[in-house]
């Protein structure tokens, strides 16, 4: 047998030569027949389309005709020739075909016609096979190597932070803890406490929440540096925009300062749309159609706009005088809450926002103290149908500042005595933020639950697959 290499469906459509012997292997969408021809949709998940597989029903056996049902698995070989029907340009008449997997009718849980979101987190293991998920994580696929090479260009190196770690010191949301004491029989210390020198690290460890202080300590080596990794925050937040597992993208750049910083957030974000609508065409126009009609319009907007920046000051003036009834109370020192994110960028601006100069009592630590006393140098960068999508600010490069922050909000200076050290030797201006790579994906993508753009979501009561 002559070896034939296998060709990916997306190739072949995207103008290969017709009258050639091609291989091609996937996964049976739809299967039609009509008199003595059946057609049969073939998706190999190189592409959101299906190559037209046409099969003479008198020269293949019965048996293998009837175990061509949606979901079985395929080998072909056939020649390429450009198609007569309607949808297509090319198709493949079949001079072989092999049946890798059959898949049973009766049992096998995607239909033809459309499941609901909820359904297929149900079946989180099988929903890559929907076009809606194919079309999602190749979008994320795209989205992450595009990151990559944002920074790569622009000479940001890429640091691995750790995902263990041993200091409670963000201040991000409540942590994962690790440990390898046995639960059932915890060590107790005299006075009744926990043992954790008998536990793995010898001392109390959780899940990193943010790779960002030890990505400090990078980039104030380095110059410029990003992390892009797992996080995560046990918090109880059942909500549409949170994860428990999720991914942050945190660059980092000594030398920089907030207006710097802000500038990084406006060209990367917009450097990723203009990289989906690039190179991710025929994705972003099957969700457009299937998923959120405003999706390219909304992506096209944000591109050609700048984004709206002023002080956090400025903001709750805005909200004060909106006529809105808000879930949550607006006022000076309190948080924003999505309502208001989404009501300044929205209905106010109708642009992305970014809102600067937040209450210290409302931020991190590690943010730099402006000269008012009352607020530090914080940037959210908010926008439309996400709220707030990058957190970040220029970090407090004084020791003395940054040591009275730590002391009066209790947090345990000894821990970071690594994190001071920067400071003190050789410290430097620096800034930067994370940007939560799945609220990207959500905005990129249409789609309105965030358990909806990460392969395997983790939330409360979630872990499955
Ligand atoms: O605003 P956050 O908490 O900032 C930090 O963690 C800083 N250390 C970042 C830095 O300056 N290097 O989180 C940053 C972003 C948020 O704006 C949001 O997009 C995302 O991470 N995020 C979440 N995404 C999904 N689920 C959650 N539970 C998230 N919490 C934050
Ligand atoms: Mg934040």
């Amino acid at each position: 047998m002559v070896f034939m290499k296998r060709e990916r469906v997306k190739e072949l459509l995207a103008g290969h030569a017709t009258g050639e012997k091609v291989l091609v292997k996937g996964w049976v969408r739809t299967k039609r027949e009509i008199k003595n021809v059946a057609f049969v949709a073939l998706n190999d998940g190189s592409t959101i389309n299906n190559i037209q597989i046409v099969i003479d029903i008198n020269a293949f056996p019965a048996d293998l005709l009837r175990d061509i049902t949606t979901g079985a698995s395929l080998a072909v070989t056939g020649t390429l020739v450009s198609s007569q029907g309607k949808g297509q340009s090319v198709e493949i008449t079949a001079s072989e075909v092999t049946l890798h997997g059959k898949c049973d009718p009766e049992t096998y849980p995607l239909q033809k016609k459309g499941h609901s979101m909820e359904f297929l987190r149900e079946i989180a293991h099988l929903r890559f096979r929907t076009n809606t998920f194919g079309a999602v994580i190749r979008i994320r696929h795209a989205m992450s190597f595009a990151v990559h090479k944002y920074f790569n260009d622009r000479g940001f190196y890429y640091l691995h932070t750790p995902i263990i770690t041993g200091s409670d010191a963000e201040g991000a949301g409540e942590m994962f803890h690790v440990t390898t004491l046995d639960l059932e029989n915890i060590p107790r210390t005299r006075e009744g406490e926990v043992d954790y020198e008998r536990d793995f690290f010898g001392k109390p460890t959780n899940l990193t929440v943010s790779g960002q202080l030890e990505g400090e300590l990078g980039a104030l080596a380095l110059g410029e540096i990003y992390t892009f990794g797992p996080t995560f925050r046990a918090e109880n937040s059942n909500t549409p925009r949170h994860l428990a597992e999720f991914w942050m993208i945190e660059p980092e750049m000594a030398f920089w300062d907030i207006t710097d910083n802000m500038d990084l957030g406006e060209d990367f974000t917009k450097y990723l749309i203009r990289y989906a609508l690039d190179n991710c065409r025929e994705d972003l126009e099957f969700l457009n159609k299937m998923i959120d009609n405003a999706l390219i319009e909304r992506l096209e907007f944000v591109l050609a706009n700048s984004y709206m920046r002023l002080t956090y000051t400025e903001a709750v003036e805005i909200l004060e005088k909106a006529s809105r009834k808000w879930e949550y109370p607006v006022g000076w020192g309190r948080d924003l809450q999505a309502e208001h994110e989404r009501y300044l960028v929205e209905t106010h601006f109708k642009r992305p926002v970014i809102l600067t100069d937040y209450p210290m009592s409302i931020k991190a630590f590690y943010m730099k103290q402006n000269d008012d006393g009352k607020t530090v140098r914080a940037m959210d960068v908010l926008f439309p149908g996400i709220g707030e999508i990058i957190g970040g600010s220029q970090r407090e490069e004084d020791l003395d500042k940054l040591t009275g922050r730590i002391e009066e909000l209790g947090l345990p200076l000894k821990d970071l005595w690594w994190y001071l050290d920067t400071r003190k030797f050789g410290t430097a201006p620096h800034s930067g933020f994370g940007l939560g790579f799945e609220r990207l994906i959500l905005f990129m993508t249409g789609m309105s639950n965030i358990r909806d753009v990460i392969p395997f979501p983790r939330t409360p009561r979630n872990a499955g697959f």
